[in-house]
């Protein structure tokens, strides 16, 4: 029989990303058996709530790729059995301390591990961390602690973050969450790569011509105004999302699959990065825009936004990594909020077959005789690879074809959430898709400096209609290295 039980506390549980994203991957991972046996959930925050109160919330709010299943209610039920709440101030000893007290009685005879999953500004959260470590900390299992971007706003910032941390905790206790990396197209990058070898031999400068890393939502930052104005895209996304992506994408060939293997080889990449130039970036900010006789709002409509508002909800930038595989390609990211659609995308564009017998067989259009490999992240999960093919028939005219690989067709099962893996992951200690100190400071170094003159400068975004397709100057950017976005193909 197993003797250790988990339990993980969830603080700032009233909170969005509680309900949203925590509470249903806890459920998930319960309803699919991969949780310990002795497992014990707490909700922590500062709001009196009873532990019903806190069930009700849970199953009311819980909306997961579960629900559709038969015997969901009757495991829900199960679930709720393990939930339950303390209320406190997340700077209070005293009130972890009851927490503790509370922890016990569920861990008795067991070798108690606690986890800990903040989930609450990081104004606050060195507070809760020094309470919780000093107060709740296991006495006899591990003690881990999950913390949520942002972390800090620069590199300064994120420095005095990491040095607070670390006051309290062991670097490996800590677990940071770039949720992208738990997404999984994300994680089969490196076995789309490392494991094919039609594809590793070609990922350097000498085939590759630009990669391009494109995020977009159809929705603005509605309800979120106030913690978005104090960050803006490119800390939102760019300097996280994207940038995780980018570092798995263009990495070397990792030691072995162990976490810290994995992660010596992207900050490497991070580091042999260029310092990002001002002129390489462009920002844009949503303007109302009404279609359909829908009004839609700007960004500084919302009122938690100031009305003179320069934060940018959307970017575009060239980024460039000094080494031998990747001198000269061009890495663009495009990062949105109220744009025309939601996707998130690796467009990889293939340099032109040199004196392609079959030029003249295209047309005028020279970009159809280039491969790409698109790698969609979300949604409708897919891989596809466009090649050149002839088109049936007597004559002889080619087209540019997709080989396809639609997840929705090629597989029964359903895509976990992100939350789910990194949950789980961190429940048994797997380190590979958390995200190290030096990885985090390699990451602000490079954005920090062009930040810092995009706010100096004050510079003016450049406005686009809610649910168009952002600014033109993104397009000039991307002419600038001769490279046309793959997703205005
Ligand atoms: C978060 C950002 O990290 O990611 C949000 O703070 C963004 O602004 C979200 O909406 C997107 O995540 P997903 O998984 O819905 O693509």
């Amino acid at each position: 029989k197993d003797k250790s039980s988990v339990t993980i506390t969830v603080v700032g549980a009233s909170g969005d990303l509680a309900k949203k994203k925590i509470f249903p991957a806890l459920f998930a991972l319960y309803y699919e058996d991969c949780l310990p046996e002795h497992f014990t959930i707490f909700g922590y925050a500062r709001s009196k709530m009873t532990d019903a109160e806190l069930r009700d919330m849970v199953s009311k709010t819980l909306t997961c790729r579960i629900d559709k299943r038969a015997n969901c209610g009757e495991k829900m039920e199960q679930f709720l059995k393990r939930c339950f709440y303390h209320s406190g101030q997340y700077d209070s000893e005293a009130n972890f301390a009851e927490l503790d007290k509370k922890l016990k009685e569920h861990e008795a005879g067991t070798i108690a591990n606690r986890l800990f999953y903040l989930s609450i500004p990081p104004n606050i959260f060195i507070n809760a961390v020094k309470s919780a470590s000093i107060s709740a900390s296991s006495a006899n299992g591990w003690t881990r602690v999950i913390v949520e971007k942002p972390f800090g706003r620069d590199s300064e910032s994120s420095a005095a973050l990491t040095t607070a941390l670390k006051q309290y905790l062991e670097e490996d206790q800590i677990f940071r969450i770039d949720h992208y990396l738990g997404k999984e197209l994300v994680e089969n990058l490196s076995v789309l790569r490392f494991s094919n070898l039609i594809f590793e031999p070609l990922w350097s400068r000498q085939f590759i011509r630009n990669v391009q890393l494109i995020f977009s939502e159809d929705f603005g930052t509605e309800g979120r105004g106030g913690y978005f104005d104090n960050y803006g895209i490119v800390r939102d996304i760019m300097q996280n999302h994207l940038l995780q992506i980018l570092a798995l994408f263009a990495m070397e060939t990792p030691v072995s699959l162990d976490a810290e293997d994995i992660r010596n080889e992207k900050v490497k990449v991070l580091r042999s990065m260029r310092p990002i130039q001002l002129d390489d970036v462009v920002i844009g900010q949503y303007k109302s825009h009404t279609r359909g006789g829908v009004n839609y709002p700007a960004y500084t409509d919302d009122k938690t936004v100031p009305h003179n508002s320069l934060t940018p909800t959307f970017a575009a930038a060239a980024l460039f990594i000094d080494n031998a595989r990747w001198d000269g390609v061009p890495f663009l990211m495009k990062a949105g909020k109220a744009l025309h659609d939601r996707r998130t995308e690796i467009r990889v564009q293939f340099r032109h077959v040199p004196g392609n017998l079959y030029k003249r067989n295209f047309g005028t259009n020279l970009d159809h005789e280039t491969n790409e490999l698109v790698i969609r992240v979300q949604p409708d999960e897919a891989i596809y690879l466009k090649i050149n093919n002839k088109v049936p028939g007597l004559g002889m005219r080619l087209d540019r074809s997709n080989l396809n690989l639609l997840y929705s067709t090629r597989y029964s099962g359903e895509i976990p959430d992100a939350y789910e893996r990194l949950l789980l992951d961190a429940v048994e200690g797997e380190r590979r898709l958390f995200i190290r100190s030096d990885e985090l400071d390699a990451a602000w170094s490079l954005f920090t400096p062009v930040l810092k003159d995009l706010e100096d400068k004050k510079t003016v975004p450049e406005y686009y209609p809610y649910g168009s397709r952002g600014p033109v100057g993104a397009h000039y950017l991307a002419a600038k290295y001769k490279v046309r976005w793959g997703d205005f193909a």
